[in-house]
């Protein structure tokens, strides 16, 4: 049989010198390996000078479905909004260059690409529970027939504790209300107990093992069943083509400082559907923000919302956390949006998975569906020597791996196409069966 990759370093470098992509590695600044030192500099010194081991060698970062790396433009989309806050303080709300007022509107149309929405379906705001929660107040409308949640058995603890606190503030029992079934069950169940159902909220990806839902097909089958589709995105986000308006998804919520390289506990995304933003009477949770813009400041009671995802906004947002956000979406743009990442993407993890097989395929298990259409660029690796798992990954980490422990005992790595390299993943697997 024909076999889609080639063993041997050579073959790494070739593919990463016919990358159409490239060059985006270099808007990243990588981690570097350093001795530790004792007083260590922080991670991003003033004005661009004395990062953290400029000398050193490059680690292998395969952890940007934790923490994204940083974009060297960062710096100065965020250093401009500083200069403004110290020369035009509270007058760059409105003048200047990119005004505070309507910061959020410059991010709309590249994040409405990034999620496959028009941009009045997308706002950022808040962070990603806090959105689940606002979506909730409009969406989860339980009544006595039709009250329960159907969510995954291994949902990420944020939603399950965000999911069960609901149900409990309608008045409901989790013990009943919360439906946690198997993702291979997710059809099965929607069709017995579809009546019961009010909300289906699943992930875009599955955050242990990698697996990809069909969001399309879910929601499809969510509405058939008279159920609204809502999904946690966090990491599917920046990492998979996503349709949300044309699959007809109800609304979904997702973070920025995975995939989309925004920084630590940045400012996360919201999407409702265009038939939702179009409904002023949707019962929810109101801020001024969310205000029609041009009674924003009169200063009266009567809420009237903007029409679309905006009429969600509760607060006026932190502008720093935007404009990291509006640096990262810049280079998603320049390297032409998710299609060609994606591309890249199917290659690198299909180049990493085929690896494994070959160098380390007896001792290491791959959780993560083989079929590239339920994955996205991480694969969840277990170690078959039961107990070992925990040192292995260790060894990766003491060797210069940046990968993620995820208890009890699996291993993820996420090779990022923006910023990562074929020889990463080369290397990555040398390293690997070394630390078996
Ligand atoms: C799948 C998933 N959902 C929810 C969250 C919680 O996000 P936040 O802390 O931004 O609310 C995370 C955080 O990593 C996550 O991975």
């Amino acid at each position: 049989m024909h076999e889609p990759f080639e063993p041997g370093r050579d073959f790494a470098v070739a593919l990463d010198r016919e990358d159409p992509l490239r060059r985006f590695r270099n808007e990243f600044h990588i981690p570097k390996r350093t001795p530790p030192s004792p007083q260590p500099s922080p991670p991003v010194g003033g004005r661009g000078q004395g990062r953290r081991g400029d000398d050193g060698e490059e680690e292998i970062y395969f952890a940007g479905n934790s923490l994204g790396l940083l974009p060297k433009r960062t710096q100065r989309y965020v250093d401009a909004e500083l200069e403004k806050w110290g020369r035009l303080a509270v007058k760059a709300h409105f003048s200047g260059e990119n005004p505070w007022m309507p910061y959020h509107e410059f991010l709309a149309e590249p994040m409405a690409r990034i999620v496959g929405a028009s941009p009045t379906e997308v706002v950022t705001m808040n962070s990603l529970t806090v959105n689940l929660h606002l979506m909730m107040a409009s969406f989860y409308r339980p009544t006595r027939e039709r009250h329960r949640i159907l969510l995954e058995e291994r949902a990420f603890p944020s939603d399950d504790y965000a999911l069960e606190s609901e149900a409990r503030l309608h008045g409901f029992d989790p013990a009943e209300a919360l439906l946690r079934v198997r993702p291979a069950d997710v059809a099965q169940v929607l069709e017995r107990e579809g009546g019961s159902i009010a909300l289906v909220l699943l992930p875009g990806i599955q955050y242990y093992s990698g697996l990809a839902f069909d969001l399309e097909a879910i929601t499809a089958m969510a509405h058939g069943q008279g159920c609204v589709a809502g999904f946690d995105l966090a990491h599917a986000a920046g990492n998979l083509v996503l349709r949300l308006h044309d699959w007809n998804v109800d609304f979904a919520v997702w973070c920025t400082y995975k995939y989309l390289n925004s920084g630590p506990g940045s400012v996360g995304g919201c999407f409702v559907h265009e038939r939702h933003g179009r409904r002023p009477d949707l019962p929810r949770l109101a801020g001024w923000w969310g205000l029609d813009k041009a009674s924003r400041f009169r200063m009266e009671p009567g809420f009237r919302p903007i029409p679309g995802a905006e009429g969600w906004q509760l607060s006026n947002p932190p502008i720093l956390s935007l404009a990291a956000i509006r640096a990262s979406l810049d280079v998603f743009m320049e390297a032409g949006g998710m299609e060609p990442l994606r591309e890249k993407s199917l290659r690198l993890t299909g180049y990493l998975e085929w690896l494994l097989q070959r160098e380390v395929g007896d001792a290491i298990e791959i959780l993560t569906p083989a079929d590239p259409r339920q994955r996205g660029c991480q694969l969840s690796l277990r170690v078959k020597s039961s107990g070992s798992g925990r040192s292995v990954f260790e060894k990766l980490e003491a060797s210069g791996v940046t990968c993620d422990w995820r208890e009890p005992d699996v291993i993820r790595v996420a090779p990022v196409p923006l910023y990562n390299r074929f020889e990463d993943v080369y290397r990555f697997v040398e390293i690997l069966q070394k630390a078996l």
